[in-house]
């Protein structure tokens, strides 16, 4: 690298874009790049950007737009957009913001050192020449890629997945004890609305052994929890001995489709030579058992077996915890959806969960305003609502994505009113149904592991010490201190810390006397919990 250049990443959309930016964070410090936390005081600017939702799209058409100006005034940054945007809007994006430096999907992420040496040298040798500064575009996206094969660009991939291992952000959740590791990339599954299988390809499953390894390296840092990540995590499976190895290294291979969860016989039969979703978990759990809480995201609802179910209730450090978008209720909206479900299913899947683990904790998606969505289908989604235990649903209105089945073959037809209505009423009734699931905690203990200072007890501190600057502050009740009285006041309320139990629920506990509240951060601790409000629960810390 020609010089030390700094850095800002900002990261909008999933979990899975989150670990691309770490891995990207990481790559770029080992190779001597500094990250710094604002835009403004950075050589390098770069969005990692997600196209799932048109809501986080905009906000990163946004940044892109205000440090296009700032170049335009003269400022010298490198811009530079990674991830689904990257992949799907490259020359819309080009078109509309020349300003643009490089682009890189997020199939593609372990060449962005690459490509920032690419510029960083044609900007010096412009400088060397005399000649103004010409416009460059290091074009990373799919079009790169077209010469290679899939394998090899897995391979690369695979190195960022492992490299990220040996840079952990000590910083990032929970004091570095909480990090995700990938297990899939990509989705098969083309849901008409999604974006997804257009953006992030074709879905390729990670060797067993390498995510392992991962894990360990992981565990051996310190990691207390690990989120398996992947888009239909439990449709994980692994074929031993037919995919190209390297060196005798087994290496990601694309998935086996649906058919492999269809055929139970076929599965039996080739069963040793296989490492299904069950039987993943159950091999994580085993050889690391220093990891506390492993807990994995997303879950499709079909072809959900009883034996992931089982593991995951015989593992005492497996989380009860199952992130399994329904996405509506209504049959009708799911086939158009080409969810591959019916409600029937979905409830059917809910109840074996129910039954086999204890205190199993249920969260979903749902979309609302899906096109020719009618009352009488809304209905039967607040209907799933109410019979399901779900703690929380993520509910999203329907946003037309470019490329998705669903903007070709149906017009956008239910009313941005009355989405935001449906959206409305469904989160009222997911209140209620919330409110239940928490309650059910009170008087019960539980393990938390411990995130941060509250919110609102850094809200209270920050306004103690401007009033410690300026004068006046307000209480917690709202009422006006005098500076005077506040002297006192912030040894003698307790701190409150935050942080989530083992099935994904927030807890808020304050701190004892005499204990620093940062020593408790990124350490599990057992929590009788008191209270509960429709999204939160509230206790206190035992022993
Ligand atoms: N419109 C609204 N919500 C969407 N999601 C995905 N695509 C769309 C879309 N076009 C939601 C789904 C998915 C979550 C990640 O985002 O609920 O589970
Ligand atoms: Fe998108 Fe459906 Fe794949 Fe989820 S399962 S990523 S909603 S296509």
């Amino acid at each position: 690298m020609p010089q030390k250049k700094s850095v800002y990443l900002e990261t909008f959309g999933c979990q899975m874009n989150e670990l691309d930016s770490e891995l990207v964070t990481g790559q770029l410090e080992s190779l001597g790049y500094e990250i710094v936390d604002r835009d403004t005081s950075a050589d390098v600017v770069l969005y990692n950007t997600c196209s799932v939702r048109e809501q986080a799209e905009n906000k990163a058409w946004s940044r892109i737009g205000l440090v296009s100006q700032r170049k335009r005034d003269g400022e010298e940054i490198i811009l530079g957009v990674l991830g689904c945007m990257a992949e799907r809007d490259g020359h819309d994006l080009l078109r509309r913001h020349p300003e643009v430096d490089l682009m890189c999907g997020p199939g593609e992420l372990d060449q962005l050192p690459m490509l920032l040496d690419n510029i960083a040298r044609a900007r010096a040798l412009e400088l060397q020449r005399q000649a103004p500064l010409e416009h460059r575009v290091a074009l990373g996206g799919s079009r790169s890629r077209r010469w290679s094969t899939l394998q090899a660009a897995q391979d690369n991939l695979e190195m960022l997945d492992l490299s990220r291992a040996f840079h952990p952000d000590p910083s990032a959740r929970a004091a570095g004890r909480s990090a995700y590791v990938r297990i899939t990339r990509g989705c098969n599954k083309f849901c008409t609305y999604c974006v997804v299988p257009h953006t992030r390809g074709a879905e390729v499953h990670r060797p067993p052994a390498d995510i392992v390894e991962e894990c360990r390296i992981l565990a051996d840092q310190g990691v207390l929890e690990i989120t398996l990540l992947g888009q239909t995590v439990n449709h994980y499976c692994y074929t031993h001995g037919t995919a190209l190895s390297v060196a005798g290294k087994e290496v990601a291979q694309v998935g086996p489709g649906l058919n492999a969860f269809r055929k139970r016989e076929l599965r039996r039969e080739t069963a040793t030579r296989t490492t299904s979703f069950a039987d993943l978990l159950h091999l994580i759990h085993e050889s690391v058992p220093s990891i506390q809480r492993l807990r994995f995201v997303t879950s499709y609802p079909r072809d959900f077996g009883d034996e992931v179910l089982q593991v995951i209730a015989d593992s005492e450090r497996i989380c009860s915890y199952l992130h399994v978008p329904a996405q509506s209720g209504s049959n009708r909206i799911l086939k158009l959806m080409n969810r591959g479900y019916s409600v029937e299913q979905y409830l059917d899947f809910i109840e074996r969960a129910c039954a086999l683990i204890p205190d199993v904790s249920i969260a979903g998606d749902i979309i609302v305003g899906f096109p020719t969505e009618t009352e009488e289908d809304f209905e039967a989604t607040i209907n799933l609502l109410r019979k399901v235990p779900f703690k929380n649903n993520f509910i999203f209105k329907y946003s037309e994505r470019p490329g998705t089945v669903a903007r070709g073959r149906f017009a956008d037809d239910v009313p941005l009113a009355t989405k935001k209505r449906r959206n409305n009423e469904l989160l009222a009734v997911q209140a209620e149904v919330s409110a239940a699931v928490h309650q059910r905690w009170v008087g019960r203990e539980t393990t938390v592991l411990v995130e941060q200072i509250s919110k609102q007890e850094q809200t209270r501190t920050r306004k103690n010490s401007l009033a410690a600057q300026g004068g006046v502050t307000l209480t917690a009740n709202g009422a006006s201190l005098e500076q005077t009285q506040l002297s006192e006041t912030p040894n003698s309320v307790p701190k409150q810390l935050s942080g989530r139990t083992s099935g994904d629920l927030i807890v808020f506990f304050d701190c004892p006397p005499k204990t620093s509240p940062e020593t408790l951060i990124g350490t599990i601790q057992p929590i009788s919990i008191t209270r509960s409000s429709a999204l939160n629960l509230y206790g206190t810390l035992n022993g």
